[in-house]
């Protein structure tokens, strides 16, 4: 009984830290993902980067067409999900623990996020630098949260799919 008690309780504050960070834990569902990979449109061996990949189920959608993928996520338990869930694809799934803001991220064609509001403006000054430095296009789809100041190239049911040129 103490063991399941002290259990909860690390998995209530593994959830729940993560609001100091970013989004906390709200996975998107099957339609969004398909609609969301449908703007995206990436070619087979093309990246997309998923800040904040949660049990992996955008990972794994993705590496079904085909498409590489990093993600990153802070929860642990989440990570361990993250990494069964698409372990049929590791050859194309990389999910690493940590937190994307203070990691390097790796050259991409694209983004994934799903967070919140007030970490918009913030994202939108990492993409650009990351656009600069790495020379080539990047394109973000965000689900529910619009980049303030900036226009969509497309938008359908809650997806705002951006373009950032070099
Ligand atoms: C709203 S959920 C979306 C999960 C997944 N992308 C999806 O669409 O199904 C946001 C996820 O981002 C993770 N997260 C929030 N801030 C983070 C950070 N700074 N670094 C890594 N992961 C973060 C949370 O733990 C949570 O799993």
């Amino acid at each position: 009984m103490h063991n399941l008690y002290l259990v909860s309780i690390i998995a209530v504050f593994l959830f729940g830290f993560v609001v100091l960070f970013g989004a906390p834990y709200l996975p998107t569902l099957k339609k969004q993902t398909d609609d969301a990979l449908d703007l995206l449109a990436l070619k087979p061996g093309q990246t997309l980067l998923e800040l904040g990949c949660g049990d992996g189920r955008v990972a794994k959608a993705a590496a079904r067409r085909g498409i590489r993928v990093v993600g990153y996520e802070l929860n642990p338990i989440l990570v361990i999900i993250a990494k069964l869930h698409t372990v049929k694809y590791r050859k194309l799934v990389t999910i690493k623990w940590g937190n994307f803001w203070q990691t390097n991220w790796p050259e991409t064609d694209a983004i994934f996020v799903f967070l919140l509001d007030k970490y918009m403006k913030k994202l939108d000054k990492k993409i650009v630098q990351k656009t600069k430095q790495q020379g080539r296009e990047i394109r973000l789809l965000s689900f529910t949260f619009e980049i303030p100041g900036r226009k969509p190239i497309a938008n359908k049911g809650g997806l705002f799919l951006y373009k950032y040129s070099k």
